[in-house]
């Protein structure tokens, strides 16, 4: 029997529950951080005597070897060997002999694999980060060419009031500005030690976890061995963070979807970023944005799944616990590439400024600006001036018009006290007349603009 726990057993492992019970597939993602666990493990197992520091190196040594073998795919990973810490572990006792058998003393694969994963969480979390704000700043230098591009701001989808794409662009910049927030904030929160939790209380040696934890880069060892034991919420916290940066990007891919249709034209996606139909030669197809839109459901779907596996679990560690890998492996790799794409895509995309303030010219989008109008010069009241303007707005429908195209006495035919209202129907008038903070203003762009820019200087210095 060949198993490193088999002492009690009398009988071979079922093929079938190997295979059944393994996580090596997947988990053998967690090779770095489990040999940087394990040698900072031996290091302080040295420290406090339990180990020579001449066995100390050897099992340094045999771990660095280990690690040199998985980077130059020499290693050999087998169902057999169940998942990354026990391979690892059996490796090093065949390379450097009994030796290799103390690394386990004070500590249990319960403690093992929750600082591995915390430290893949942990640093996945800086590089999605690091994607965010390169998406950002891409965003911001489209919004910083557009501020004079008018387009019609929607809601229901249907035309609302003029705002400029800038303004639309910065929209996303805030959602994706509180995405890094919301990354850096549980980075912050789950920023503490497993290791040397053990089983689930601790262990009866004089152990060292402050060591340990400095020098993996935590605050501090966590501060209950059975709650860092259970503990997954770094893991979902990291899910729900990497839902909230999908549905932002799905959202915005949407947006793409229907601004590259004929009916919009808003822009054009570049043949590098589009694809062709099997059949139909004239088609030009943004499967790209699509795909963003699509994997949407998979990551919310993994974010479910965890949650879902988590809550009846009893303290402490229960075997249940090993799903939440592909989980979080398939979020992560799914958000990486999508920011990846995005901010390709968005690199090449040309925007059709004609077409824009063209379809801004339907759909009467300086109607409010009437009625503010009849509100401020007229001292109408605003639900009355809307009843006049409605009004308005059905007579250029009749006419085949947007009200913008109505001359001084056609509006003051509808009602008098339109005299003077025709310099106001501008569209570029009417978006910098909200110039209430937070606006659709130049004025206030500027304003949006400098918050985003100094907050990417500030997270990039
Ligand atoms: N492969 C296991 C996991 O991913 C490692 C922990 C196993 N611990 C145990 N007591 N069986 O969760």
């Amino acid at each position: 029997m060949d198993k490193l726990w088999s002492g009690r057993f009398s009988t071979n492992s079922a093929k079938i529950l190997e295979q059944f019970n393994a996580s090596i597939l997947f988990d053998k993602k967690l090779y770095k951080q489990d040999i940087i666990g394990s040698k900072i493990h031996a290091e302080m197992l040295s420290n406090i005597g339990v180990i020579s520091f001449e066995e100390k190196n050897y099992i340094i040594g045999g771990l660095d070897k280990i690690y040199q073998e998985i980077e130059d795919n020499e290693f050999n990973f087998k169902i057999a060997d169940e998942d990354i810490h026990m391979a690892i572990e059996k490796r090093l006792v065949q390379l450097i002999g009994d030796v290799g058998k103390k690394l386990h003393t004070a500590r249990s694969r319960n403690d093992q694999v929750a600082l591995d994963l915390k430290l893949y969480v942990k640093c996945s979390n800086e590089e999605i980060r690091v994607l965010l704000l390169d998406l950002i700043n891409t965003l911001l230098s489209i919004a910083k060419e557009h501020i004079n591009t008018i387009m019609p701001g929607m809601t229901h989808l249907q035309h609302a009031q003029p705002i400029s794409l800038a303004f639309h662009l910065l929209a996303y910049c805030f959602m994706y500005k509180r995405d890094v927030e919301r990354l850096v904030s549980d980075n912050d929160r789950n920023d503490y030690c497993p290791l040397g939790s053990a089983a689930l209380a601790g262990s009866p040696y004089k152990i060292d976890r402050m060591f340990c934890a400095n020098k993996l880069g935590f605050k501090s060892p966590t501060f209950n061995a059975m709650d860092s034991v259970s503990d997954r919420d770094f893991v979902i916290d990291l899910l729900y963070s990497i839902s909230m940066i999908m549905l932002h990007t799905s959202r915005f891919a949407e947006e793409l979807i229907l601004w590259s249709s004929s009916e919009f034209n808003f822009i054009t996606i570049s043949d590098s970023f589009a694809t062709g139909s099997s059949i139909m030669p004239n088609k030009k197809n943004p499967d790209v944005a699509e795909l963003l839109r699509g994997k949407t459901g998979r990551v919310y779907g993994n974010l479910v799944a965890l949650l879902t596996t988590m809550k009846a679990i009893p303290l402490a560690y229960n075997k249940d616990m090993q799903e939440d890998k592909e989980a979080i492996f398939d979020s992560i790799e799914n958000v990486t590439i999508c920011l990846k794409v995005l901010n390709s895509m968005l690199k090449e995309i040309t925007i059709n400024k004609d077409s824009m303030l063209k379809k801004a010219k339907m759909g009467h989008l300086v109607a409010t600006d009437l009625a503010d109008f009849l509100v401020q010069k007229k001292n109408i009241s605003f639900r009355d001036a809307h009843h006049i303007v409605g009004k308005v707005v059905a007579y250029a429908e009749s006419r085949g018009c947007d009200i913008s195209e109505l001359d001084e006495s056609e509006l003051i035919k509808q009602d008098s006290n339109l005299c003077g209202a025709k310099e106001i129907l501008d569209l570029e008038k009417s978006m910098n007349s909200r110039d209430s903070f937070g606006g659709s203003s130049v004025n206030r762009l500027k304003e949006q603009i400098k918050i985003i820019q100094d907050f990417l200087n500030e997270q990039t210095k």
